[in-house]
């Protein structure tokens, strides 16, 4: 008998794509979901700058690194002086702002990696983050953003996975399983690793882009436009590549000595990070580098439990696409 880690893809795979992209379609955001998400960020500019008239919005996260649904949240930071204040004294005051303009829901989570501010908008019910001064989110905002642009089953993967962790209930991160950033990171690295690449490694190539933030340099080729036809020689399909990466995740990812690094385009070792021993809360079970915060690893959060959890869940996908004839609905079954 062979083993499950060497089954091939089954040879009618491609009959999957037209429904895989279907339902890619019908997950991105509509004109009118941007369109209100627009107006919030407006309206949201006009009472933070009565209070911080220098204060500069940026969007980050889904909401600007195109790989957002209409159900994503909206993720705003604010680029400011804060002088002498603490970033969460600032948070405070900035939540009482916001409630006295009519904001829903404002509540300031201040003992978080990142501080931040959540609330949501009256009008559209979008709920809405809000941090100071993350500018680390805002560069890798960006990178993902460029990494789109160059071969479109980037996104069409993306948007699939994050759907798939949603309703199988893997995309919450306070309960041990990964956030959308991290799954976007597996499926750039991801599509790094397949021969012929579909994606190149921006940050091994010249640096066009560069930014500074709290002395880390974070910078890589954007001249994107110029990588159109990078992934043209792999003809590999949307629905031959989702049952590739659950198969990996399930089987072929050396979970105990491996590291996934979007920023070399490859897989490293937890020994070269330092990542081989929990260190407080970090348990470094499944490790995936931060691209610009290269001691940040996004899988931390996961522990011996979830990542049974996660692995039986990669397992249970890649079986769907593997011998389901009608794999949709089981394959995106809310547990
Ligand atoms: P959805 O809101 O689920 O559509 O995806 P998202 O990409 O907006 O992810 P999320 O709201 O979880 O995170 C927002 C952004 O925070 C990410 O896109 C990153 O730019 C940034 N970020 C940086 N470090 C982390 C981290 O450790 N965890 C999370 N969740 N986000 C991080
Ligand atoms: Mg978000």
């Amino acid at each position: 008998r062979m083993r499950r880690s060497q089954v091939e893809c089954r040879p009618d795979i491609d009959t999957f794509t037209p429904g895989l992209l279907a339902l890619y379609e019908s997950l991105k955001p509509s004109e009118e979901h941007k369109s209100k998400q627009q107006q919030l960020v407006d309206s949201l500019a006009k009472s933070v700058n009565k209070e911080w008239p220098n204060a500069q919005l940026h969007l980050y996260g889904s909401s600007a690194n195109s790989f957002g649904t209409s159900h994503s949240d909206v993720d705003v930071c604010l680029e400011m002086e804060i002088g002498t204040a603490s970033t969460v004294e600032v948070l405070v005051r900035l939540a009482d702002v916001l409630r006295a303009d009519n904001f829903d829901n404002v509540e300031a989570i201040t003992s978080a990696r990142v501080p931040i501010v959540k609330m949501s908008d009256p009008g559209s019910g979008f709920s809405c983050d809000i941090c100071i001064n993350n500018l680390f989110a805002v560069a890798n905002t960006k990178l993902l953003k460029d990494y789109a642009q160059i071969d479109q089953r980037l996104l069409q993967l993306a948007f699939l996975v994050k759907h798939w962790a949603k309703l199988r209930g893997v995309n919450e991160t306070y309960r041990g399983t990964l956030s959308s950033y991290a799954y976007v990171l597996m499926c750039i690295n991801f599509l790094q690793l397949r021969e012929p690449k579909i994606l190149p490694c921006l940050q091994a190539m010249e640096q066009t882009y560069t930014m500074t933030v709290d002395d880390a340099e974070c910078a890589y080729f954007d001249e994107v436009h110029q990588l159109q036809d990078f992934g043209a020689e792999n003809k590999e399909s949307i629905a031959e590549l989702l049952w590739a990466f659950f198969h990996y995740w399930a089987f072929h990812h050396d979970y105990r000595h491996a590291v996934i690094s979007v920023r070399i385009g490859s897989i490293i070792s937890k020994q070269e990070k330092n990542w081989t021993t929990r260190v407080g809360n970090d348990r470094h079970l499944m490790c995936i580098e931060d691209p610009f915060e290269i001691g940040h690893d996004l899988g931390r959060v996961v522990d011996r439990q979830t990542i049974r959890i996660l692995k039986e869940e990669f397992e249970r996908a890649a079986a769907v696409l593997q011998y389901n004839d009608d794999p949709y609905v089981a394959l995106f079954e809310p547990y």
